[in-house]
């Protein structure tokens, strides 16, 4: 079956609502690897306290957070996502402001009557099936000469996290993520996210590539935690493996993670990440 945009949108939604909590407990709240960027984001788009900002695809409000820390009562902070979870969750973590909201939003579809001096978008535009039309949104409702902040993974060869265990699965079962779902590769170079951006109508795009490291200990750590972590509908494709499949699947990907394995046996992986900002 190959899924239709509003098929992966709905896929999507129940995912999130079902990883939200234990998205939050493993990385978002506790600056993992890659969480490094969220101040990189906040400082290079130099949020001043008045200003009015919306956290799109805020997840568990990791960077909402943030973005109220650095803005008094004369700015507000909104933060919007599809999975009504991750919403509850990040109201519950942020403490209650008057200056601080949360609502339950599509990126392709949100409408505000005012606008806000700064969108951020912290890795979700990959997400978005129609990245064009969550670009064109976030830019109807920016003032004029204000700012974007969005933040993506690298190219899946930056980031052999994911890739050591996707790039052995998806040999097992070709179809692991459904046919029909976007390429969440797709923004993974500067060039490939910054032409995306443009196309959306922004001028003065700059992207800049960090390099996080991320330790998720032994190859056995590793593995018993992608098992335990991954969402229901992967871990049902998983289950469809035999044991012998199975015994392969480790192997290759205990192959794919020895150039990051250490002397000491935990894996030490190079995370790449790149932070765009661009101008209304
Ligand atoms: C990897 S999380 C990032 C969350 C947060 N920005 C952070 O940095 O922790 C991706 C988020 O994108 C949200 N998302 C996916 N598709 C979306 C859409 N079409 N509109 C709004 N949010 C979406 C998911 O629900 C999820 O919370």
């Amino acid at each position: 079956m190959k899924l239709n945009h509003t098929e992966y949108k709905q896929r999507n939604i129940s995912i999130w609502n079902e990883v939200a909590p234990r998205y939050h407990k493993r990385w978002a709240s506790v600056n993992q690897g890659p969480f490094a960027s969220t101040s990189k984001l906040v400082q290079l788009l130099d949020i001043q306290k008045d200003d009015s900002v919306f956290d799109l695809a805020c997840g568990t409000g990791v960077v909402t957070k943030k973005i109220s820390q650095k803005i008094d009562k004369s700015g507000f902070v909104i933060g919007g996502d599809t999975s009504v979870t991750a919403i509850k969750i990040a109201k519950k973590w942020n403490s209650s402001k008057s200056n601080l909201d949360f609502v339950n939003v599509d990126a392709e579809n949100f409408y505000f009557s005012k606008k806000f001096d700064i969108i951020t978008c912290q890795y979700a535009l990959f997400f978005f099936p129609n990245a064009q039309k969550a670009l064109r949104n976030m830019k109807k409702n920016l003032k004029k000469g204000g700012k974007i902040g969005i933040t993506v993974h690298g190219a899946s060869k930056k980031v052999p996290f994911f890739s050591s265990i996707f790039d052995a699965v998806t040999e097992f079962i070709p179809d692991y993520v459904p046919p029909g779902s976007p390429d969440l590769d797709r923004f993974g170079t500067k060039s490939s996210l910054k032409n995306e951006v443009k196309k959306g109508g922004f001028s003065k795009i700059s992207v800049k590539n960090f390099v996080f490291n991320f330790n998720p200990g032994s190859f056995e750590v590793y593995w018993r935690n992608y098992l335990r972590y991954v969402a229901k509908p992967l871990k049902k494709k998983l289950d469809t493996l035999n044991r012998e499949e199975r015994k392969e699947l480790k192997n290759l990907i205990k192959e794919n993670v020895k150039p990051y394995t250490k002397k000491n046996k935990t894996i030490e992986f190079p995370w790449e990440v790149l932070i765009l900002t661009a101008q209304n």
